[in-house]
């Protein structure tokens, strides 16, 4: 086969290597602008289990490999004038210029032919090639000729980063944040060799400006950065190399291929450099793209199989790296931080690195977490949490006024469409009696609505009329007398969305018969062919504001402990605040000042007589999923603050279902960086919800700041004891277990520490093997 390849960087080189390797009658041409050796930037670094991976692939290039690099275990945070340090991260460090060599001299040695200094400006070279390869970066030339194919978007993100380097040797992976009278600057620095130590600057675009690097010469650029750097760097200088600011930008394309020309490594898709793996992903195509050729595969069935093969993980890489660089643009957010939390925060940017795989990693340094979460629980809070043998962080209390949670894990509201005109019956009091016993700090009814009219289904619960008050009082009291559990009591409107089915007979289907009439912010059906409500007036207003209230005495009556306004989800308060339900011209309509005035009459009203020692909570979406309008992170925080303002104790930060055009970004976690935004930025509690599942996920939210409390909904149906399992799982022997399954406790417990001793031992076989005992078995 004759391949023509654009590009001697390490996907173009690599794969050149293993295509010759396998097949040498293959003739093999490569294209390089650049000579051998003027390569751009300083080192790259791969991970443990990343250079595990190439062993396989061509032992001979990772044996060079190996012996090149620089090894190191150890992350160094510095932030402000702390330095923590975390173990067990296994890193390597290889000059740019050092691998580039050892590639090119490989695959020279096996009579492949490289070009260099030879700029591709046309499709010549290429005419004849059964095989044409675009491994040519970034900028690449043959997606730029093909992009009605090939599809790139091109999404420039909003730092600015330099790539330099410095003499100055640092033992572990160091990454500093700190501020001057500019602004804040962060360096990722690492060692690749003794003595060279790649020193990358990264920084908001306001603070490059202010600092006047915009405009600032490489030299420049430099003496700036030496004269902030000088107690770091202790006298060594910062190196050049091409070293001009830049955004990064995140390249991706619709197909990777077309005819016989195939994208590779950056060319295809970008990594941003925060999660350090843009060569390895680069080498990793090249495997692949030799994998889908060793089956004899025409070309066109071989490309398509790479890609195929390649996507999902680039499409999970290029999520992780998303979410790291996001930490990094929104890094302001997290100055008020303490130094632990700082730092926990930034090594669990991306969802892959969690507060148990940070123990597995290092014990010590996660020891050290929880203790300092417990200081800060006393300090803050002023509970009694025991430092030397402290909870994980789910375990310790929480408090809103008056009301103490033992601990973070919440129930979610769920709808059970089981009531009978409200009235909630067995059902309920089996579904929230069996939630409290399984141990969250927090219950929390469905949606419970404020009148009859203002149900979605006909089977919605409600707390519009007096017997619902004993009905609710015999759940409440069950869950006083029988748990430690708190109980809330979300109360809401239907709006738009009311006289619907209940959900397993079609949700948000209109009802084909009894069918009450509907009021909405405005008159828009929420399905084409739902029923168009009427656009409320201000006696409307003033009646649901009533029920509301009236809705709230009913719930203090009962006993609940919290009560939550629902204003998520498109139902009615919720479709005054998102501008895309709010078609209003009026004094309610338009501004966020406008949309929230109905919302906040609302809860002013509420808080009035809702008793002064309960807390009150508000339930939001936070975004409305639709790129470039309505409720966005930003907006939520606004809200969030008149909300606090109005007397909201804590936000419940939900997202979407606010409009049908929405485009969720689903995934592990997902709304919760909308959570952390709010209580970062309005100073408020949260609540994080939306696909949460593990007790590590929450140990990691509430560790990192990203929420007060996390609340578990779909979960909690398949275990209702998920907090008693939780407790085990972490030999948390504090847990409340009712006296009737106390005969259960012990030996969840003795199950649990067994469970995590071999799942630990299957971990550790399991782990790549460090990459220092694999250099010590190829030489
Ligand atoms: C600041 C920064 C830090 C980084 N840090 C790391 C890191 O720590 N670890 C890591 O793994 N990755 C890192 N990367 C990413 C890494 O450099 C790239 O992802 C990787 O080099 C991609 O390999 P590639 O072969 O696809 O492209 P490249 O390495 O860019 O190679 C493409 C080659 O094609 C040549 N070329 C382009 N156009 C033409 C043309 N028209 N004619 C002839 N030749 C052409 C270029 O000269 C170049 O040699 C970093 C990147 C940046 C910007
Ligand atoms: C069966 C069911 C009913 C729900 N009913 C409500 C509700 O009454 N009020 C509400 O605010 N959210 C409701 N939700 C949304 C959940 O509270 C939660 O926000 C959502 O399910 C995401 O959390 P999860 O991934 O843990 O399930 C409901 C979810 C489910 C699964």
């Amino acid at each position: 086969m004759k391949i023509a390849i654009n590009g001697a960087g390490p996907a173009g080189l690599f794969f050149a290597i293993l295509m010759k390797k396998t097949e040498p009658r293959h003739d093999i041409a490569v294209f390089e602008r650049n000579g051998p050796d003027d390569t751009f930037g300083f080192g790259v670094v791969f991970s443990d289990e990343t250079l595990s991976n190439f062993m396989g692939a061509d032992e001979a290039t990772f044996r060079e490999i190996t012996r090149a690099f620089a090894y190191w275990d150890d992350i160094e945070v510095r932030y402000r004038d702390a330095r923590i340090r975390a173990r067990g991260h296994g890193f390597a460090g290889l000059g740019r210029k050092k691998l580039l060599n050892i590639l090119q001299a490989r695959a020279e040695a096996l009579g492949v032919r490289i070009h260099y200094r030879t700029d591709i400006t046309d499709m010549r070279p290429f005419e004849g090639a059964d095989l044409v390869v675009g491994a040519d970066g970034v900028n690449s030339f043959l997606r730029e000729r093909f992009k009605e194919h090939f599809k790139p978007a091109i999404d420039m993100r909003k730092t600015k980063f330099v790539w330099l380097g410095t003499t100055k040797s640092f033992g572990p992976f160091t990454f500093i944040f700190k501020p001057n009278e500019h602004g804040w600057f962060y360096v990722h620095a690492y060692r690749y060799a003794e003595g060279q130590t790649t020193w990358i600057v990264e920084t908001h675009e306001g603070t490059w400006r202010r600092a006047g690097l915009d405009k600032a010469s490489e030299a420049e650029t430099v003496a700036y950065l030496e004269k902030l750097y000088a107690p770091e760097l202790e006298g060594h200088r910062l190196l050049t190399n091409k070293s001009i600011w830049r955004s990064f930008p995140m390249v991706t394309n619709e197909a990777w291929h077309h005819d016989n020309i195939v994208l590779l490594g950056d060319a295809a898709h970008t990594v941003q450099f925060s999660i350090g793996s843009g060569t390895k992903v680069a080498l990793e195509d090249a495997v692949a793209l030799a994998e889908a050729f060793a089956h004899n595969r025409a070309v066109p069935d071989a490309l398509a199989a790479y890609e195929a093969a390649r996507r999902p993980d680039i499409g999970r890489l290029q999520a992780s790296a998303t979410i790291s660089l996001k930490w990094y643009e929104n890094a302001l957010r997290y100055n008020a931080m303490e130094p632990q939390q700082y730092v926990f925060s930034f090594l669990s940017r991306t969802k892959g690195v969690t507060y148990e795989n940070l123990r597995l990693r290092d014990n010590e340094y996660v020891a050290g977490v929880d203790r300092w979460w417990a200081g800060q629980v006393r300090r803050s809070q002023g509970f009694d949490v025991p430092i030397e043998n402290p909870p994980p962080p789910m375990f310790t209390p929480f408090r809103l006024r008056d009301m103490v949670l033992a601990n973070r894990l919440v129930v979610s509201p769920m709808c059970q469409y089981s009531a009978e005109d409200g009235t909630p019956n067995d059902w309920h009091m089996v579904h929230l009696g069996g939630m409290a016993v399984g141990g969250a700090g927090l219950v929390y009814t469905e949606m419970t609505d404020v009148s009859r009219e203002g149900r979605i289904t006909p089977g919605c619960a409600g707390m519009y009329k007096d017997a619902h008050v004993a009905a609710w009082r015999r759940i409440v009291e069950f869950v006083h007398g029988n748990s430690k559990a708190k109980i809330c009591m979300q109360l809401a409107h239907a709006g738009q969305k009311g006289a619907t089915k209940v959900a397993w007979e079609g949700s948000d289907e209109p009802l084909e018969t009894g069918a009450w009439p509907i009021i909405s912010a405005s008159a828009t059906p929420w399905l084409k062919h739902s029923q168009v409500p009427k656009a409320m007036d201000r006696a409307d207003m003033d009646k649901v504001r009533d029920d509301f209230v009236r809705a709230a005495r009913r719930a203090d009556e009962a006993g609940f402990d919290m009560i939550e306004l629902h204003m998520a989800h498109g139902y009615l308060l919720s479709s005054f605040i998102t501008p895309l339900s709010n078609l209003r011209r009026d004094e309610y309509g338009g501004s966020l000042e406008n949309r929230m005035r109905f919302p906040l009459e609302v809860l002013d009203a509420v808080r009035t007589a809702w008793p002064a020692g309960k807390p009150i909570s508000v339930r939001i979406s936070a975004t409305d999923w639709v790129e470039g309008e309505g409720v966005d992170g930003d907006e939520a925080v606004e809200i969030a603050r008149v909300l606090k303002a109005h007397g909201a104790d804590i936000i419940d930060v939900s997202a979407g279902q606010t409009t049908l055009r929405a485009k969720p970004v689903y995934g592990r976690m997902f709304q919760t960086l909308l959570s952390e935004q709010v209580r970062l930025e309005a100073g408020i509690p949260t609540i994080a919800v939306g696909n949460i599942t593990t007790a590590d996920q929450v140990n990691t939210i509430v560790a990192a700041g990203r929420a007060d409390l996390v609340a578990l909904a779909r979960p909690h149906l398949t275990n209702s004891h998920f907090v008693l399992e939780a407790a085990a799982h972490y030999g948390y022997a504090e847990q409340h277990w009712p006296n009737q399954y106390l005969t259960a406790k012990s030996q969840a417990m003795r199950l649990a520490a067994e469970k995590n001793r071999t799942d630990t031992e299957l971990r550790e076989a399991a782990k790549a093997r460090p990459v220092e005992e694999l250099k010590n078995a190829a030489e």
